[in-house]
């Protein structure tokens, strides 16, 4: 019998060697926590198609966001579920909306915390859309005037990063010159730069009741066909001065977090494990069918992997733990 010239089994064959070659390693400083906040009491509940996620009030927020820290999650996305919703999504300017308002509070709690934001108006407007609407398409530049407004509102209130997720052609330019231009050049801004029309995002629709109520995203999120055209949005966002990029969902998406870790290795990138895919593994975790702290896991080190810095996952604050056993 010949010998193989390499054995690659050879380097498997102990816990420690397999540690000392590992290639990636999944940390609990990798991940961001989304955290949906409700201005009414009456709808801050867990949400039933995202086992173990909540919608918090203002109130029960500040122990939630001390867990997170505490588990060592070093950031949070927030979402507002605001009270009234208007055409223009008027509230998710107001400087007194429930976003700037639930950052006023965690600022002061003083923690060790990256604190970012959705800037989008989908769950603020009465009919779901992601902008100001027109003979019912979602209008480019008016929407951007609106999450100019936006973004200003929670800068102003202490937001670090402005994470604009509307899909808006010159997104990152418009809330890059609205922030420099009142004094908030030092808030970052994290673009949803490759945001694809995704069914995965169905149990969001109802954590943040954003579900469009007619038609659907596809005039401005990608076509989840389209490889190529992902390194288009990413280098216009770039160009427009995104600090960091994001990819969404993840799981499904791996050849696109890896396409743009490689075609812009000195800007950071984010990927979304969005609602569906944390829905689906809780799901069948919950069956018996696999083990879900094992999927999860997996799932997370899969997309660091493919080249994400960090990772926005409903699993973060469970995954610190599992990360510590
Ligand atoms: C839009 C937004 C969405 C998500 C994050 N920001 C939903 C959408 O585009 O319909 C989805 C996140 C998830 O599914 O977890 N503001």
């Amino acid at each position: 019998m010949s010998t193989t010239p390499l054995r690659p089994r050879r380097r498997r064959g102990s816990a420690p060697l397999r540690e000392l070659l590992r290639e990636t390693r999944l940390s609990v400083s990798d991940l961001v926590l989304p955290l949906f906040v409700a201005e009414r009491e009456e709808d801050a509940r867990p949400i039933a198609a995202m086992p173990g996620v909540v919608r918090h009030s203002l109130a029960d927020l500040d122990a939630e966001v001390e867990r997170a820290a505490a588990a060592g999650v070093r950031g949070v996305l927030l979402f507002g579920v605001p009270a009234r919703k208007d055409a223009k999504g008027s509230a998710a300017s107001d400087p007194d909306g429930i976003v700037p308002r639930a950052l006023r509070r965690i600022k002061a709690l003083g923690l060790e915390l990256a604190l970012m934001t959705d800037v989008c108006l989908c769950g603020y407007t009465d009919h779901g859309h992601c902008g100001v609407l027109a003979g019912g398409h979602v209008v480019n530049d008016a929407t951007l005037e609106r999450i100019q407004q936006v973004a200003l509102a929670h800068a102003q209130a202490g937001a670090d990063v402005v994470a604009p997720s509307g899909m808006m052609d010159g997104a990152v330019g418009a809330l890059r010159s609205a922030l420099d231009g009142s004094g908030h050049e030092q808030v970052a801004i994290l673009s949803y730069a490759v945001k694809y029309a995704s069914a995965f995002y169905g149990p969001f629709r109802e954590a943040a009741g954003s579900a469009p109520r007619s038609g659907d995203r596809r005039g401005h999120q990608m076509d989840p066909a389209n490889g190529r055209e992902a390194l288009l949005e990413a280098r216009l966002d770039v160009d427009e001065g995104a600090d960091m990029l994001m990819v969404k969902p993840a799981l499904p998406y791996l050849d696109v977090v890896r396409g743009l870790r490689d075609a812009f290795p000195e800007t950071p990138l984010f990927a979304y494990q969005v609602s569906g895919e944390y829905s689906m593994i809780r799901a069948a975790a919950e069956q018996g069918y696999v083990d879900g702290c094992a999927v999860a896991l997996e799932s997370l080190l899969a997309i660091k992997r493919a080249g994400a810095d960090a990772i926005i996952t409903y699993f973060a604050k469970e995954a610190a733990a599992w990360l510590r056993r």
